[in-house]
């Protein structure tokens, strides 16, 4: 992936800085042309020299560097800068830093490029034990995850300080390989499609105050907005209730129960090339909630009569219409998962069906990871193995771009 491929690296001032030079050098055999910017705290551990002789270019230190010359060409410095790559690659990522690009600061060359980036951004943290396992650099890492970076584990070993622990820059080739992965990841195969996606749970309105909710964090449809921006699509995110934040270049709609959900997608979706259903979607509402919160004190039974109907069925709906949108629904089982799922696949017949079988480990809610099914209506079924929901977002998006 790496031939003529354009990557910015950010280094900033952690001990592995002194690996970077040779990942400069891999870079370069392997074709692609790679520009260097520092921290100045950076420099103290590499200098830009020798960075600047393995890159073939010039490297900028600092803050906001002093704009003559080549660095100047064509527009604002990091905005010109930023729009060039194809890449950004933070290695080693210092804590400081992490805790720079969670917040949105920009006060050196480094984090001023991050916020101005729009494309793949990939971030390789390298640091002390300690600081790595602080509960500040560990939010910090979980709101760049959700943010849209892709933050690598540090490896496990010896650190410079002489404690053991996480904390490592991973070797040079292993870097490498995250690079062509997230290269990967980053191709534009989805761009002038718009993709409409649907994620979260639905809040079902008992009376003003309670509702029938469920478990759905909206984690595996977050991940697929971002990855199918990140490829160049133009996305619609409907969110149900979620405590999360909208991806980079998304178009996010709240919305609360499965009704407006429904009117949501509908009023949408003529215009989207793809369309995934991925929300947890009630399949009952109150027949007829109260409009005032009803007392506990006031009921004579010790049971409740809730009388339920049924909810609209949205993917069913789609799929029925003639449409050329390539359709993903979803399949969220806890028994018999591939029987149920494949009813499913036959009674709505969607393009895809991704199960989800949340009694095993590492599936289903509010879990970081999934193991899913993709089932396809040609009758293929691909049983993937456990892998981030990010990952499982591209599996999908890649048999997506296939159909389109
Ligand atoms: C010898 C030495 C080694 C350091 N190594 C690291 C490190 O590996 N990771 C880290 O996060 N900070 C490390 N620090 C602390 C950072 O250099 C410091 O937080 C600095 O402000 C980071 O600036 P920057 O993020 O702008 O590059 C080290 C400091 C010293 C003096």
């Amino acid at each position: 992936m790496l031939r003529k491929k354009h990557i910015l690296l950010g280094i900033t001032g952690g001990i592995a800085a002194y690996k970077l030079p040779l990942l400069v050098r891999e870079c370069v055999k392997a074709g692609a042309e790679i520009r260097v910017v520092m921290t100045e705290s950076a420099a103290s551990f590499v200098t830009p020299l020798t960075l600047a002789t393995l890159s073939g270019n010039d490297v900028v230190v600092g803050t906001i560097p002093k704009m003559t010359g080549n660095v100047m060409k064509g527009g604002t410095w990091h905005i010109h800068t930023a729009a060039w790559a194809d890449l950004l690659l933070i290695a080693p990522a210092t804590a400081n830093v992490l805790a720079k690009l969670a917040h949105g600061y920009s006060d050196d060359a480094v984090s001023t490029l991050a916020l101005a980036f729009t494309r793949n951004v990939l971030i390789a943290p390298a640091m002390d034990a300690d600081m790595w396992n602080h509960t500040a650099t560990q939010q910090n890492v979980s709101l760049l995850r959700e943010l849209g970076y892709t933050v690598l584990p540090p490896d496990q070993g010896e650190l410079a300080s002489g404690l053991i622990g996480p904390g490592r820059l991973p070797e040079v080739y292993r870097l490498l390989e995250a690079v062509d992965a997230e290269l990967e990841k980053s191709r534009r195969d989805l761009t002038g499609k718009r993709v409409l996606i649907t994620a979260g749970p639905t809040f079902e309105a008992i009376d003003p105050v309670r509702y029938i909710g469920n478990r759905s964090s909206g984690k595996m449809g977050f991940a697929i907005a971002r990855a199918a921006a990140q490829r160049g699509a133009a996305v619609t995110l409907i969110a149900g209730p979620v405590a999360l934040q909208t991806p980079r270049n998304v178009e996010r709609v709240d919305v609360e129960s499965a009704e407006e959900m429904y009117r949501a997608v509908m009023k949408r979706r003529a215009k989207a090339n793809v369309i995934v259903m991925s929300a947890a979607v009630a399949d009952f509402t109150p027949a007829s909630p109260a409009k005032t919160k009803f007392k506990k004190e006031a009921m004579k039974e010790s049971t409740l009569d809730l009388p339920l109907r049924k909810t609209k069925d949205i993917l069913g709906e789609l799929t029925r219409e003639k449409s050329d949108a390539v359709i993903v629904g979803f399949a969220l089982e806890t028994e018999r998962a591939l029987f149920h799922a494949k009813k499913k696949l036959k009674a709505k017949h969607p393009d895809l069906l991704v199960l989800n079988d949340a009694s095993k480990e590492g599936a289903g809610f509010n879990t970081d990871t999934n193991i899913v099914t993709i089932l396809s209506r040609t009758g293929k079924i691909d049983r993937l193995k456990k892998m981030t929901k990010y990952d499982v977002a591209h599996e999908i998006l890649n048999r997506v771009a296939r159909l389109l």
